[in-house]
């Protein structure tokens, strides 16, 4: 059965000394506590090496927000695949719509960094999603299919069965305009479909599609119980623990 997954997402937010506060403040609350999903926070790099030392890799894992696209070498403030491995990190979120969009990230950029965060056995969780303009035109499933199918479909089977996805339609993103339960799930239910027909239902059933944009403590456990969401990206309700914990909770 495909994991349910709850990822925080601080983005450029935390110095180190109230990330690593946050970090202790969550592994305490989730520490001997029965919980239904893998609980991930995603910091910047500067927090990765002491929020290593903080979550025990169990109930609390921890991940980083970006990576570069190439292996090392003359890029000036670019932090690699192997860097942020080398933290003891497990995850990373590559193709987040800030970098898209501030950045200029592509999806062939993003084709490299998917590359190489396996490479160092770091898992992607990779964000897709529709601008509201896109929405607006019922362009959400043509933009999203094609997100996938540039920065994920040359992978073979076994490489997409490490990826987790994240549904993040922007117009939600940070704004408290949260998708209807019923629009995260028929577009998961439409990237589902789209996984099956690449990769076989095996693969895609397998996979984990999580829901971002506007998740909080009132809306996570309507939007958990879609068959095909099976747990969330959060980013501002990710700082701070009485925000977070009942998101954690919903499952
Ligand atoms: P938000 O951000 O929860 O603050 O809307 C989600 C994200 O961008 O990952």
């Amino acid at each position: 059965m495909r994991k349910n997954i709850v990822a925080g997402n601080w983005k450029m937010n935390k110095t180190l000394q109230e990330g690593t506060a946050l970090a202790k403040e969550l592994q305490a609350a989730l520490t001997g506590k029965v919980i239904n999903c893998d609980v991930i926070i995603c910091s910047p790099f500067i927090h990765l090496a002491s929020i290593n030392e903080i979550v025990d890799g169990k109930s609390v894992k921890s991940g980083a927000q970006n990576c570069a696209d190439k292996v090392s070498g003359a890029y000036t403030g670019e932090v690699s695949a192997a860097m942020v491995a080398s933290t003891g990190a497990k995850y990373v979120i590559l193709g987040h719509s800030e970098r898209r969009a501030y950045y200029g990230e592509t999806n062939a950029i993003l084709k490299e960094k998917v590359k190489l965060a396996l490479e160092n056995n770091l898992t992607p969780i990779f964000c897709i999603g529709e601008v509201l303009a896109e929405r607006e035109a019922g362009k959400q499933n043509e933009v999203v299919k094609k997100q996938i199918t540039e920065g994920l479909f040359d992978l073979s089977a076994e490489d997409f069965g490490k990826i987790v996805l994240a549904y993040e339609p922007v117009w939600a993103i940070g704004t408290g305009k949260t998708a209807t339960s019923a629009q995260a799930q028929e577009m998961h239910a439409f990237i589902r479909q789209t996984l099956v027909a690449k990769y076989g239902a095996a693969v895609a059933n397998e996979t984990s599609i999580l829901y971002g944009g506007s998740c909080n403590k009132d809306n996570a456990k309507e939007l958990f119980s879609n068959p095909d969401v099976d747990g969330g990206l959060i980013g501002g309700a990710s700082l701070k623990v009485d925000a977070f914990l009942p998101i954690v909770e919903a499952f």
